[in-house]
């Protein structure tokens, strides 16, 4: 089948990577035509595990193109995504979807046959409907049929996200569009997944309900962290506990310095701003968001206060930056907020992060120092926090690192080490919910 995808980011360029890669003709539309030379020479713009092979192997093959040219693509397709960003709007938190609706005028103008337009972007319930009008208005005569086909991918796991997923969600009524859907998605049925068909707005409420039910079970462990801290029980274990009863599940109850990410804040705004204004506001959630940021604003303090507050000019080591490990994405990670309140309390900060730094350098402060590799971070500081469970923390020479700090203490955000491992080599441990 011919594919046009509208928007190079992280779920179009996937996207269309991946389906290029079951044998569907794909090209991938950007206006950034600095993006597009980039991805025509084989440079992929963002860190995803496997993505680089994938897209020079089907672009190798001629069934992944990158282009400029909207207009060409979209008449040859008989599939079209919109897949361009849907961030947060400037003061009421409402998905933007300035960016959706040209796409949509454009691919109504340059449509011809019978094309089905599929709305991948995350956006609120109603929108598919909002893309219809516009199409129609723009294009009365055009054939055209408006899917919603959200994404489930997480960054990191990407593509075996998008090539394994749990479930595929598509929201039409259109029998047409259906087939055409079906068809698309064939390959992937061979790996056992469930394509469940719906309607549009259910399937639009699916992919918000899913991600605030994350946010949200994410949130749960996070307070219950703080409970064990004053009475006691180990986080950890209380999450395996529930998690063995299948109704709960064992997944998204690992606690943490809080969430953070593209998606989970954006989509947990939006959804609640969508349920604020139907006059059935989502009390949860809200709660949930709030609780959220608050933790993420008071971690740099309970690290301090879990280092014994250094003296102005002390050195804090920050080991990972990004928001989850196996990305460069900093969007409203937890490290943002930490290093701030170092610096505020006038505590240098000397960081390292695996494959961040570059993105880091962009929205930290200039004030903040990178380190080659987490000796090189840990050496002479005044304590350690591990912020981000990547990797390549998990199994740090702990004699090395006590020998290079000047206090041993070790603040483990992510719960990576086994507190014995530490406490027994004369290590002040401090973790997420561990006893009080
Ligand atoms: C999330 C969803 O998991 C995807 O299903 C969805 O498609 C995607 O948003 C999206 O809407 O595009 P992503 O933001 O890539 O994916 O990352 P997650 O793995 O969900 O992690 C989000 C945040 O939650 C991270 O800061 C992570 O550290 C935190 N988290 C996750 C926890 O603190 N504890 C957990 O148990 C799991």
């Amino acid at each position: 089948m011919r594919v046009a995808m509208i928007g190079t980011g992280y779920v179009g360029l996937v996207s269309g990577t991946c389906f290029s890669d079951f044998g569907h003709e794909v090209v991938c539309i950007d206006k950034d035509a600095d993006k597009i030379a980039r991805l025509k020479q084989g440079e992929i713009p963002i860190f995803e595990p496997g993505l680089d092979d994938l897209v020079r192997r089907n672009a190798a093959a001629g069934r992944l193109q990158f282009d400029t040219d909207l207009t060409q693509a979209v008449r040859e397709a008989e599939v079209v995504f919109i897949a361009v960003g849907t961030p947060s709007r400037r003061g009421d938190g409402h998905a933007d979807l300035s960016y959706v609706h040209a796409a949509a005028r454009e691919i109504a103008r340059a449509a011809q046959g019978f094309t089905v337009v599929v709305t991948k972007s995350t956006v609120p319930v109603g929108t598919g409907a909002d893309i219809e009008h516009i199409i129609r208005e723009e294009a009365p005569d055009a054939d055209i049929a408006v899917v919603s086909n959200p994404e489930f991918l997480r960054e990191g796991a990407a593509i075996e996200d998008f090539k394994r997923p749990d479930r595929i969600v598509v929201g039409t009524s259109d029998p047409r569009a259906r087939e055409v859907m079906a068809a698309l998605y064939r390959p992937l049925s061979l790996n056992a997944a469930p394509v469940m068909f719906t309607e549009r707005a259910t399937a639009e409420l699916i992919k918000y309900a899913s991600n605030a039910f994350l946010a949200m079970k994410i949130t749960f462990i996070n307070e219950l962290a703080d409970l064990c801290e004053k009475v006691g029980g180990d986080v950890q274990e209380v999450a395996r506990g529930i998690g063995l009863d299948r109704r709960i599940g064992p997944k998204f109850l690992h606690a943490g310095p809080g969430y953070g990410g593209s998606c989970f804040p954006k989509d947990t705004l939006a959804l609640m701003r969508t349920a604020q204004e139907a006059g059935t506001p989502l009390r949860l959630i809200e709660t949930v968001t709030t609780v959220n940021d608050s933790r993420k604003a008071a971690m740099g303090r309970r690290v301090l206060d879990a280092i014994g507050t250094p003296p102005r000019g002390a050195t804090v080591a920050v080991l990972g930056l990004t928001f989850k490990p196996n990305t460069d994405d900093m969007r409203d990670s937890p490290a943002i907020n930490i290093v701030q309140s170092l610096l505020d309390r006038g505590v240098r900060v000397r960081a390292f992060d695996p494959v961040g730094m570059a993105e880091a350098r962009k929205v930290l402060p200039p004030a903040v120092d990178y380190a080659n590799d987490p000796y090189d971070c840990a050496e002479g500081a005044d304590g350690l926090v591990i912020v981000t469970e990547w990797d390549a923390f998990r199994a740090l020479d702990l004699d090395r690192l006590k020998t290079l700090l000047r206090q041993p203490v070790v603040v483990d955000l992510r719960n990576i080490y086994p507190p014995a491992d530490l406490t027994s080599r004369g290590f002040r441990y401090v973790g997420i919910g561990r006893g009080a």
